[in-house]
């Protein structure tokens, strides 16, 4: 029997295997998916292990995202440029890819835009720069990288080669010019409105705004942008489709999305 795991430290609060089990099931796939405890110091021979006991592929989580790059035979496109692996795949010849789909996930979650879009990323950290590289490799080059230390967003359109950085403030004031507004910052946890990265008094009329936070389900900064009447949206899509990227490289199907975000609204409600 073919079967997955989701490998990182803390794990117990992963929504991946709920999420993969339910989807294996639904499409009467012959397989399990678990949830794996590594230590810091012992992800060489946990990586060694999972190869050694047969398992298809796993999900790479918090905090060995980068370290796992050097024990996987390849590293594919969408993980080469952020150096950070959230899914291997075990090919037909017995070689380890390692895939990024966490960006990928994000940008599928928007559902339909266009490319000439003017999109803003809030913040610089690794999460922005997985998502700044899955806009730029599908071709949406109107980015703009906003964060509070302005070298690293400048770090980061150098080497995308693309867009343009700005402070926090200078994005505030021009934010009517952005179609969709990314916050990304580990700001989108906290509760109270002082922590909002920017202003959105002077958000664009039918811009979308979207946070990467999935707990809570409304952050701060959307439901700032909900007295706008704008689209928001939660970090769940980005959850569920970077999971369904993931089953759909290991099992060559899609599933049921849309279904999998209401049954985790239930759950986090
Ligand atoms: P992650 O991997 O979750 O993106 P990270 O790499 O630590 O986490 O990045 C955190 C991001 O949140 C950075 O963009 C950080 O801004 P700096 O580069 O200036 O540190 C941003 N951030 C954290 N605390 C912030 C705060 N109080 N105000 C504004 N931005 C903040």
């Amino acid at each position: 029997k073919r079967w997955f795991a989701v490998i990182g430290n803390p794990i117990s609060h992963s929504f991946s295997p709920t999420m993969h089990e339910t989807w294996l099931k639904q499409l009467d796939i012959d397989a399990s998916y678990i949830p794996i405890h590594v230590e810091q110091n012992n992800l060489e021979k946990a990586v060694e292990s999972l190869k050694l006991l047969g398992c298809s592929g796993w999900n790479v989580t918090v905090p060995f995202k980068e370290d796992i790059i050097p024990f996987l035979d390849e590293i594919d496109d969408s993980a080469r440029g952020i150096g950070a692996v959230n899914t291997v795949v075990k090919t037909l010849d017995n070689k380890y890819v390692g895939f990024n789909t966490d960006g990928l996930g994000f940008v599928e979650s928007l559902g339909s835009i266009l490319p000439e879009q003017n999109i803003l990323l809030i913040g610089a950290g690794g999460a922005a720069r997985g998502i700044a590289h899955a806009f730029n490799s599908l071709g949406y080059t109107q980015l703009t990288i906003a964060n509070r230390t302005l070298e690293k967003a400048k770090v980061l359109v150098e080497e995308l080669q693309t867009g343009q950085a700005l402070t926090l403030e200078e994005a505030e004031n021009t934010l009517d010019t952005f179609d969709i507004v990314v916050q990304t910052t580990s700001l989108g946890m906290k509760t109270s409105e002082a922590s909002l990265p920017i202003q959105l008094n002077r958000l664009k009329e039918n811009a979308i705004v979207a946070d990467i936070v999935y707990n809570p389900l409304v952050t701060p900064f959307l439901e700032e942008a909900k007295k706008n009447n704008v689209r928001t949206i939660n970090g769940l899509g980005m959850l569920v489709h970077q999971g369904a990227l993931a089953f759909s490289y290991w099992n060559g199907t899609k599933p049921d999305t849309d279904g999998m975000i209401q049954q985790l609204i239930e759950q986090i409600g």
